[in-house]
């Protein structure tokens, strides 16, 4: 007798029939997200914080102050290294674009000095490539680094923003008094951007600030958000990207399914190609962002970054797990022995498996992967083809559902799988 694989495509009409009352219920069990028509999968870009923070000083600093010049001079590597063919498409500023004071209509303006076209003209050089701008504000009386912030001129920044042409707003949470004054201004500014008429992604911080004081109620800010911070900043460091990945194990109970089309989980942003990560640590994070479908804003200097960081940030496979269609956010199937397996169903039947190794001493570590323990008994059921997609690309042939998967991981670092159904037809 001769076994023969079938694709995916020739299934019985029984399971795509299944397959697609799943997809139905998903939908009706995942709670109304924004409508605004954005975010269907999750946002990709550049935001300038986490590498060049509130550098002011662009006499002694040219090159890495917050000024008109670096968001140009970023637009232009998006668009000519390959950065926006792989779907990097909004370019977002951060805190400290703004002057001290408003303008004499009590408008937001920018620094004359560091943006002398002003917002409006950036947006028009960054829409000349085809790219997106994103920017910055605060829902408080100033931003985290002492900017004006937009309480009791909601309605008008927003106005302000669509005027100028910006296409996606980050609205910070400092400087805030009540968790009212909060909760009301991210709502209110979510209706005013609505008004404006114009589609801008809406990026909040609402549950981050609101963790200290009781449990965010993710039914509500996904009705009014795109995504949502949920934890503290990233830094370039090992440690950071730790805590991020625990803070999200821990509470992926209250998190993993308020996620889908529309609105997201927002763990921060890929460090990839800065200083702080080893090689291992940057597979770590590109693997786990794709499994979180986590917005993928970089915060990096695309006018130097090695050939790995960029390889690895622009890795297809793996954004094409980050950007799945039907957009369900992954989790930490289990954590033993130093090891965590964590695991995204995709479209189409597939999964996502990314295994890593916590241990921080040492060489490579030997870890087997029961196919039967993935994806609820069903992620290989009764076979599929499985690709190593990270570290690097491996076609690893086809697995039946009670075989075993085994794999090397190196210390801190991750392998990622790619698991796509099979069928198996016996022929005599
Ligand atoms: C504003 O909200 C309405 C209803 O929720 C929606 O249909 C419309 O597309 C939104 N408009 C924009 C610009 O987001
Ligand atoms: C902003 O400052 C005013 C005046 O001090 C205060 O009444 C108001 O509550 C503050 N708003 C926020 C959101 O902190
Ligand atoms: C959360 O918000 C939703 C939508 O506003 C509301 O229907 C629900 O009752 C809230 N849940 C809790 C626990 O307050």
């Amino acid at each position: 007798r001769v076994m023969k694989l079938r694709s995916r495509d020739q299934r019985p009409g029984w399971v795509l029939m299944f397959h697609f009352l799943v997809l139905v219920l998903c939908e009706i069990l995942v709670a109304r997200a924004l409508d605004n028509g954005l975010a269907r999968t999750p946002t990709m870009g550049w935001l300038h914080w986490e590498r060049f923070l509130c550098n002011l000083n662009c006499k002694e600093e040219p090159d890495s102050c917050i000024s008109e010049q670096l968001f140009m001079q970023m637009a232009e590597l998006m668009v000519s290294d390959g950065w926006k063919d792989v779907g990097y498409e909004y370019l977002c500023i951060d805190d400290c674009w703004m002057a001290p004071q408003r303008d004499s209509e009590n408008r937001l303006q920018a620094d004359p000095q560091r943006f002398p076209g002003g917002i409006r003209r950036l947006a028009n050089y960054v829409h000349s490539k085809g790219l997106k701008l994103g920017i910055y504000a605060d829902v408080g009386n100033k931003t985290c680094a002492g900017f004006p912030g937009s309480f009791g001129h909601y309605d008008l920044d927003a106005q302000t923003f669509a005027d100028w042409g910006v296409d996606l707003l980050k609205f910070d949470g400092c400087y805030c008094d009540s968790i009212n004054h909060l909760e009301n201004g991210y709502k209110y500014m979510s209706l005013a951007l609505n008004r404006t008429g114009r589609s801008i992604v809406y990026s909040c911080e609402w549950p981050l600030y609101l963790w200290p004081f009781h449990k965010p109620n993710y039914t509500d800010i996904r009705q009014y958000c795109n995504h949502w911070r949920n934890f503290d900043d990233v830094s370039d460091s090992w440690q950071s990207i730790n805590d991020i990945l625990d803070w999200t194990s821990s509470r992926q109970e209250e998190i993993v399914d308020v996620a889908g089309p529309g609105g997201w989980n927002d763990p921060d942003m890929l460090v990839i190609g800065n200083f702080g990560l080893s090689w291992d640590q940057q597979v770590t994070q590109m693997a786990l962002w794709a499994i979180m479908a986590a917005p993928l804003l970089m915060s990096n200097d695309l006018r130097q970054i090695s050939p790995q960081a960029k390889a690895l940030l622009q890795n297809k496979d793996v954004i094409a797990i980050n950007q799945d269609p039907l957009g369900k956010q992954g989790y930490c199937l289990r954590k033993e022995d130093n090891t965590e397996v964590w695991e995204r169903p995709l479209s189409n039947l597939a999964w996502a498996v990314a295994v890593r190794n916590l241990q921080e001493i040492g060489g490579p570590r030997s870890y087997t992967i029961t196919i039967v323990s993935l994806g609820h008994g069903v992620a290989c059921n009764p076979g599929c083809f499985i690709t190593q997609l990270l570290p690097v690309k491996k076609e690893l042939g086809f697995y039946e559902w009670t075989s075993s998967l085994k794999t090397q991981i190196n210390p801190t670092g991750t392998v990622l799988f790619r698991l796509e159904a099979a069928t198996i037809v016996q022929k005599n």
